[in-house]
């Protein structure tokens, strides 16, 4: 039975019983209730490791609309829950504590941004995936930063456009493409704050040191990257690459997979410009814990739920995503 409080709060909070193997335990009952357990590289380690799948959000976009289990618990963010919910809307989505937001799908507020969709009606919308259901049911065409590039790309080279929510990215697809997309001012809290200068003294105290950048950065910050990318292709640069050293300017739970994946390699967290906070984490994803995984397993709550009326209009450009993407082989 969930408790009134734990409604309140968005997440249940009940002690996990003394002496319990909490790994074994979450195991057991994604076994009994054909439930699959999905992560994104920004979860703490323990998260990761736990759970079936770990992926970038395109990743964890495709999986989802693939999977044959019953109930999917997406360890990330509330939009990463809401997109599963969208594209698998007969299947029962939790996230472990619905306060898991995201600062950047939060600076495009559905309403305003439909107005200024209204505004240039003439223009097709392309919008990233951190935007909210409300905000992807007035979207043409979805993205992430896996495969906005090409998705831009594959509309003619005078297509008018609008892009939303993230400034930093629409400015870097921009500049790589040649394109002039109208951009909604939105950001997020975590990539906005990296210091330019602090990676460049990091960088003359490792001067062999790859720059691995996400494109959700500022402008001066990717100017800087060896490779900027998803959180995806920054893991897969880091393994592939001949470099033995990183500086890694994006949130810091991905240098758990990167080391993971390249234990012999160094990677170094870009700092972010306040030293007295850990502002290169982002507070949402790590709002994910075992604790309230193995509850929300037990309980299969709190769910995510999206009206009908939503699902029909966001599904559209998600699965209009997805099919570029299989086409282009992302
Ligand atoms: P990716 O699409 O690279 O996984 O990034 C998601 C995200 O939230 C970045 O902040
Ligand atoms: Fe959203 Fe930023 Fe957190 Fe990514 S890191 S989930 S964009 S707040």
């Amino acid at each position: 039975m969930i408790m009134e409080s734990w409604k309140t709060r968005g997440y249940a909070d009940e002690p996990v019983p003394e002496g319990i193997d909490i790994r074994a335990e979450i195991r057991r009952m994604c076994k009994e209730k054909n439930a699959v357990v999905m992560a994104h590289y920004y979860t703490e380690g323990v998260i990761q490791d736990i759970a079936d799948f770990v992926g970038d959000s395109l990743a964890l976009a495709q999986k989802a609309a693939e999977t044959t289990a019953d109930i999917i618990v997406m360890c990330g963010v509330h939009f990463m829950g809401e997109t599963s919910k969208i594209l698998c809307p007969d299947k029962k989505v939790l996230v472990p504590d619905l306060n898991a937001t995201c600062s950047l799908a939060e600076s495009c507020p559905a309403e305003a941004f439909a107005d200024f969709v209204k505004a240039h009606p003439d223009h097709t919308v392309v919008s990233y995936v951190n935007t909210t259901a409300a905000t992807k049911a007035v979207t043409d065409v979805v993205v992430t930063s896996s495969n906005a590039r090409q998705i831009v790309e594959s509309f003619p080279k005078d297509e008018k456009i609008i892009f939303g929510p993230d400034q930093n990215l629409g400015n870097y697809i921009n500049s790589i493409t040649g394109r002039k997309m109208l951009l909604w001012n939105g950001a997020c809290h975590v990539h906005e704050k990296f210091s330019l200068e602090k990676i460049l003294q990091l960088k003359a105290e490792h001067p062999k040191a790859k720059i691995l950048v996400h494109p959700e950065c500022k402008g001066p910050v990717v100017k800087v990257a060896d490779k900027v990318g998803s959180t995806a292709a920054l893991l897969r640069y880091s393994i592939e690459d001949e470099a033995t050293e990183f500086i890694v300017a994006t949130e810091s739970g991905i240098l758990h997979k990167m080391q993971q994946s390249a234990p012999q390699k160094t990677f170094i967290p870009a700092p972010p410009d306040d030293s007295t906070c850990a502002c290169n984490e982002c507070n949402y994803m790590k709002l994910i814990t075992m604790e309230k995984l193995y509850n929300c397993l037990k309980y299969e709550w709190p769910e995510i739920e999206v009206e009908q009326s939503i699902i029909e209009k966001a599904v559209r450009p998600i699965k209009r995503m997805l099919e570029i993407s299989s086409k282009l082989g992302i």
